[in-house]
């Protein structure tokens, strides 16, 4: 008797612990159906043709998610994306971010090539003498990013937003990081160092699923 009773809470934890894997995984062909409302921002395959709007090809599904869940519920604050995650649905979402993972990346758009050099010293070495992590510790060699810690993909895209979201990061804008990384590392960083690093992103392929 008292042995049933265990086997069934047991079963009944699996089955709790199982649920929110399960309730993440989204259907990428609906996502794809769905997404003609970003396409003219995002372009119809996530790759913009703007320089101030993210690319999304190739992005982890789980930051794609979860950044959609932060502009509907205001963490994450922009003029243009907030209205677009407002009416999206916790399905919707899922099956967006699903889609843009499956997409294929294609080169960012740079704004100064004579900092490529410091851009991979950064990116590839960090700065030791202000004690700057390497970005690739994280976000991988050739910023694809890793999907299991949830460190976003960053190679292969626009100089012009990265550049934004680092100077976010650092003034304390962009609160979207909760295990608060982001703002530290940013802090560390002179504009000249996040323009460099900004372009050198922009530049490395591929910025794929891994
Ligand atoms: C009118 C242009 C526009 C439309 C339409 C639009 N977006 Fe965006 N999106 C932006 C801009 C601009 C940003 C960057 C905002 C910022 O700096 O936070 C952005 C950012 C994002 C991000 C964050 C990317 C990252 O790397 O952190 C995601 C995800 C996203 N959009 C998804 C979508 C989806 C899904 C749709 C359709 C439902 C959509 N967007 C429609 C302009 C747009
Ligand atoms: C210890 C791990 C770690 C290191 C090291 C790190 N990052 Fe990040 N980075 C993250 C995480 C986690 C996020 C997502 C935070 C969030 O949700 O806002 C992120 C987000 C970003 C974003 C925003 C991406 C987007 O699509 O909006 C940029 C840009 C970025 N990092 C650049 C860098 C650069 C440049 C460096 C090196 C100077 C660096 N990171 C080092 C963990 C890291």
């Amino acid at each position: 008797m008292k042995k049933s009773v265990l086997m069934a809470l047991i079963s009944c934890v699996g089955i709790s612990m199982s649920a929110p894997l399960l309730a993440q995984s989204g259907d990428a062909e609906r996502g794809q159906s769905i997404s003609g409302v970003c396409m003219a921002c995002h372009g119809p395959d996530g790759n913009s043709f703007n320089p101030e709007w993210p690319s999304l090809a190739g992005q982890s599904a789980q930051y794609t998610y979860q950044q959609l869940l932060d502009y509907k519920e205001g963490r994450r604050k922009d003029p243009l994306m907030t209205d677009q995650a407002k009416p999206l649905s916790d399905q919707d979402m899922r099956d967006l971010a699903a889609f843009y993972a499956t997409q294929i990346p294609t080169p960012g758009m740079g704004m100064d090539p004579a900092l490529l050099d410091l851009g991979r010293q950064v990116y590839l070495g960090g700065n030791s003498a202000t004690g700057l992590t390497a970005c690739s510790a994280c976000h991988g060699p050739n910023g694809a990013g890793d999907r299991a810690a949830v460190y976003p993909a960053v190679g292969s895209q626009h100089a012009m937003y990265n550049i934004a979201q680092l100077e976010h990061y650092r003034d304390g804008t962009r609160i979207t990081d909760t295990r608060n990384i982001m703002p530290g590392i940013a802090q560390k960083m002179s504009d000249e160092e996040i323009r460099a690093v900004a372009e050198y992103m922009a530049h490395i392929l591929p910025r794929f699923p891994n």
